[in-house]
């Protein structure tokens, strides 16, 4: 989805949305929800990053409800005007967050958390190498903004299965637009 593709219904809600746990590994304090699939992905992707000694992932956000993302998108708006606030937030109905399938993450103690230099930490390096393997794809990635309408998020990483993720990553598109030859989506 993309602001072309909105959910249909607009006030769609996932079935088996889970909040994923990892023992030993508090990597959801806020108890985010994901769709099931996706929250077994994630708990994956946090333990082998924390295996390749790259840190705690720590979910800031994921499944957002239509009102939920309400009250992101007025935020953003106001705080940065409509151009700038909807490059960061989608309208309801339009963020991939209402899906249950995509997760804004950071890193203990790595600082950068939900900014554009997370990509630099050791977190961020590591994730746009390595969380493919585990299904998920960093969504918005840098140089993308004319095809996803997007700036470039290194913190929101979208499920799409290890089958598509690793797919991306052997033909070197890292844009789903791209891949499924889409057309672009800047603009609503
Ligand atoms: N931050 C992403 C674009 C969203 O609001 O869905
Ligand atoms: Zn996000």
């Amino acid at each position: 989805m993309n602001k072309q593709r909105p959910l249909n219904p607009i006030n769609y809600k996932p079935a088996n949305l889970v909040a994923p746990k990892s023992p030993g590994l508090s990597f959801n304090p806020y108890g985010r929800k994901l769709r099931r699939e996706a929250a077994i992905a994630s708990i994956k992707l946090a333990e082998a990053m924390h295996g390749a000694g790259k840190g705690i992932l720590l979910i800031q956000s994921a499944y957002r409800s239509y009102s939920e993302q309400v009250a992101v998108h007025d935020k953003m708006v106001k705080s940065y005007g409509l151009k700038k606030g909807e490059a960061v937030a989608a309208r309801p109905g339009f963020s991939e967050h209402q899906t249950g399938l995509a997760m804004d993450v950071s890193a203990r103690g790595q600082g950068c958390r939900i900014r554009v230099c997370f990509g630099q930490t050791k977190a961020g390096i590591w994730l746009a190498k390595n969380a493919y393997k585990y299904g998920f794809i960093i969504r918005y990635p840098q140089g993308s903004t004319p095809m996803t309408g997007y700036q470039y998020e290194p913190w929101h990483m979208r499920y799409v299965g290890v089958f598509l993720a690793t797919k991306m990553k052997k033909k070197n598109i890292h844009v789903l637009e791209k891949y499924f030859k889409l057309p672009p989506a800047p603009n609503y």
